[in-house]
């Protein structure tokens, strides 16, 4: 696993999108595994510009998406998807059809059943990745086992308490998600996580410990051939971590 220490976000996003840049170049109908929550938003914004700017050209590239919260229809402004189109997607010139978030609303066993059948038929030529302050990567939550393909998530108290800040209240944080299971993330070519926010613990096992804990699923991320982890010089810091 390759560790990044950049100066600050800004440096962490700019290397995060030379990463992408580099795969859309070289592979123009690549396709991109998306991940939501702040962490990726300055890379986003990055790819954006250099969509305007730098004519990098996202026409033939296809995505598809981590997670989706169950409940909430594509309009809701705190869906994924809503998300997507709304950081990314609106500002650079991919082809919507080609570009896949679970669905949130609906029957659960039927969107599962389209989403494993998304999966099982895509190669991701990277997987964008945050991590949460559990350590659980898409919506993977710790626990005693973790699962291989696309399922249905509770999402732990923890993980209610980080993402109520982007809802009116706690209550209206969805309590089910559906999310790519650790198989599809460890079965895309590359791994980059972009890790911004209060994740020390998370860091601390990732980086500082030799354990593969299912109690927090981003230590996987060691056992990938090509996983890159960018993290702040503050946190690297704050954790001890020193390259
Ligand atoms: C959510 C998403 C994760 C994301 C995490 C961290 O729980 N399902 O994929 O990594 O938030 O979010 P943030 O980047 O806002 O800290």
């Amino acid at each position: 696993m390759k560790v990044i220490i950049a100066k600050d976000h800004a440096e962490a996003s700019r290397l995060g999108a030379d990463i992408i840049e580099k795969i859309v170049r070289e592979k123009p109908d690549c396709t991109l595994g998306l991940a939501t929550g702040s962490s990726p938003v300055g890379m986003y914004q990055e790819l954006s510009r250099r969509c305007h700017e730098e004519k990098l050209d996202f026409s033939r590239v296809h995505s598809v998406n981590l997670d989706e919260y169950v409940g909430l229809a594509p309009s809701h402004d705190q869906s994924y998807r809503y998300f997507m189109d709304d950081n990314l997607f609106d500002h650079i010139n991919i082809d919507k059809a080609n570009t896949y978030v679970a669905k949130g609303i609906g029957s659960v066993e039927a969107n599962l059943r389209e989403f494993n059948a998304v999966l099982n038929k895509t190669d991701i030529d990277v997987q964008v990745l945050g991590v949460g302050p559990d350590g659980h990567l898409g919506f993977n939550e710790p626990g005693e086992k973790l699962y291989d393909g696309a399922h249905q998530e509770v999402l732990d108290e923890s993980t209610i308490d980080a993402n109520q800040r982007f809802f009116a209240s706690r209550d209206e944080v969805p309590r089910f998600a559906v999310t790519m299971g650790m198989g599809n993330i460890m079965r895309a070519k590359k791994l980059l996580m972009i890790v911004a926010g209060s994740k020390q613990d998370a860091m601390r096992k990732l980086l500082l410990s030799d354990k593969i804990d299912p109690k927090c699923p981003c230590t996987f991320m060691r056992l990938h051939r090509d996983a890159v982890v960018i993290l702040e010089q503050a946190l690297a810091d704050e954790i001890g971590y020193k390259g």
